[in-house]
């Protein structure tokens, strides 16, 4: 109940935070001289519109779809011009393409990393350019980066422990042994071993005294990681161990899965390769469209929602801020309608710790799937399962 009101509370404000990003001002202009070349005006009289850059990793995995989209769209209707751009999950695309917007004039940086450690030196020409980044969802290391805006990354691997501590009763499991395989992320974003070691930490006391038990004995990151997240990678690791290690009959109670993209390949080995008649808890993150039909459908058991459109949300508060020449703080805070925190501690980048805005992850099911409805960024299809709008 109390898990319930949150959200409701949390989805209330994201009808407020629409509201009030329409109500932004217009940010200080930029200097006549440096506004991009053929700028539409948009209102007569109107100041050049400021251009903001969008570097989003890839459109093969679904979020960052919808990430692309609702950033664009609440940067727009603020009075923003942007330039969006995916890069294919290749690193070496992303920075030529931050590169471009940097010669394009970008006021401001929002980026999505594909490998965290591959920007420093176009970032390095960014801040000779006097351009600020935000790093969006994913950590940038070794950059100059003036702020994080993501989510509660850690707390996203204790929820789905805690699922699966509730759904098996462990606390009560006495002599009972369930037996538990991981499947974490891409080992070059910095988010894959918060997500695992959020988990992982949760789930330590029933790994210590026998009651979870990895059959596979793959219980180190660097086993479990999925290069670029991708549904293949994890689909043909999880064929492997169930090869490898389930094909005698044994059951397997728990596939901890970091995200939805990765759930999705290890639901589909499961449905094609498992021996067992059981149905083993299937956890994931993200609420992608296939994963909710899977979750409907009892191939996935639950998954990390993280309201990407409050993300967008706040990204456009401090990226606002920061173009008015203020510095965002905890104080900013309360201009987010949404549920968002303000950490100085956590996120160490290697060139500092980056002030970081981090938003709250929910645990949805089957049972509360409607929560989504309520947010108004997925509609129930006609047959049963949830779309988007
Ligand atoms: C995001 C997740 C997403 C994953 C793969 C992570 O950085 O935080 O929401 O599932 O990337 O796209």
């Amino acid at each position: 109940m109390k898990k319930y009101l949150a959200l409701l509370l949390a989805l209330c404000m994201l009808f407020a935070l629409a509201a009030c990003g329409g109500q932004t001002e217009a940010p200080a202009a930029a200097p006549a001289a440096e506004a991009p070349a053929a700028e539409p005006a948009a209102e007569p009289a109107a100041e050049a519109a400021q251009l903001v850059g969008i570097s989003m990793p890839t459109k093969s995995l679904e979020r960052w779809n919808r990430d692309g989209s609702y950033l664009k769209e609440q940067f727009e209707a603020a009075g923003y011009q942007v330039e969006l751009t995916y890069s294919d999950n290749d690193a070496v695309q992303q920075n030529n393409d931050i590169a471009n917007m940097i010669a394009d004039g970008v006021k401001v940086l929002i980026i999505t990393a594909i490998d965290s450690d591959s920007l420093s030196q176009t970032l390095a020409d960014a801040e000779a350019a006097g351009i600020q980044v935000i790093a969006y969802d994913r950590l940038i290391n070794n950059a100059k980066t003036a702020y994080y805006v993501s989510f509660d990354n850690y707390t996203v691997g204790v929820l789905q422990a805690q699922y699966v501590i509730d759904a098996l009763d462990l606390e009560n499991a006495g002599d009972k042994v369930y037996n538990i395989e991981f499947t974490a992320g891409d080992p070059a974003d910095t988010n894959a071993a918060y997500f695992f070691n959020g988990a992982v930490d949760t789930l330590k006391p029933y790994l210590d005294s026998g009651v979870l038990n990895v059959v596979s004995g793959q219980t180190e990151f660097e086993q479990v990681a999925t290069p670029a997240w991708s549904t293949e990678n994890a689909l043909n690791r999880f064929q492997n161990i169930l090869a490898s290690y389930y094909a005698d009959g044994t059951v397997l109670d728990v596939a901890l899965c970091s995200n939805d993209s990765t759930a999705l390949g290890v639901a589909q080995a499961i449905t094609s390769d498992y021996a067992g008649d059981n149905a083993p808890i299937v956890t994931g993150q993200d609420g992608d469209i296939a994963n909710l039909k899977n979750i409907v459908d009892g191939v996935q058991t639950m998954t990390v929602y993280k309201n990407v459109s409050d993300e967008a949300g706040v990204t456009l508060v401090v990226a606002q801020e920061i173009l008015a020449g203020n510095t965002p703080d905890a104080s900013t805070c309360d201009k987010f309608a949404a549920d968002a925190a303000f950490d100085t501690e956590t996120y160490d980048n290697g060139m500092g710790v980056v002030p970081s805005f981090l938003l709250v992850p929910y645990s949805i099911d089957k049972d509360n799937l409607d929560l989504l409805v309520a947010t108004g960024l997925y509609e129930m299809g006609p047959d049963g399962y949830l779309v988007a709008p």
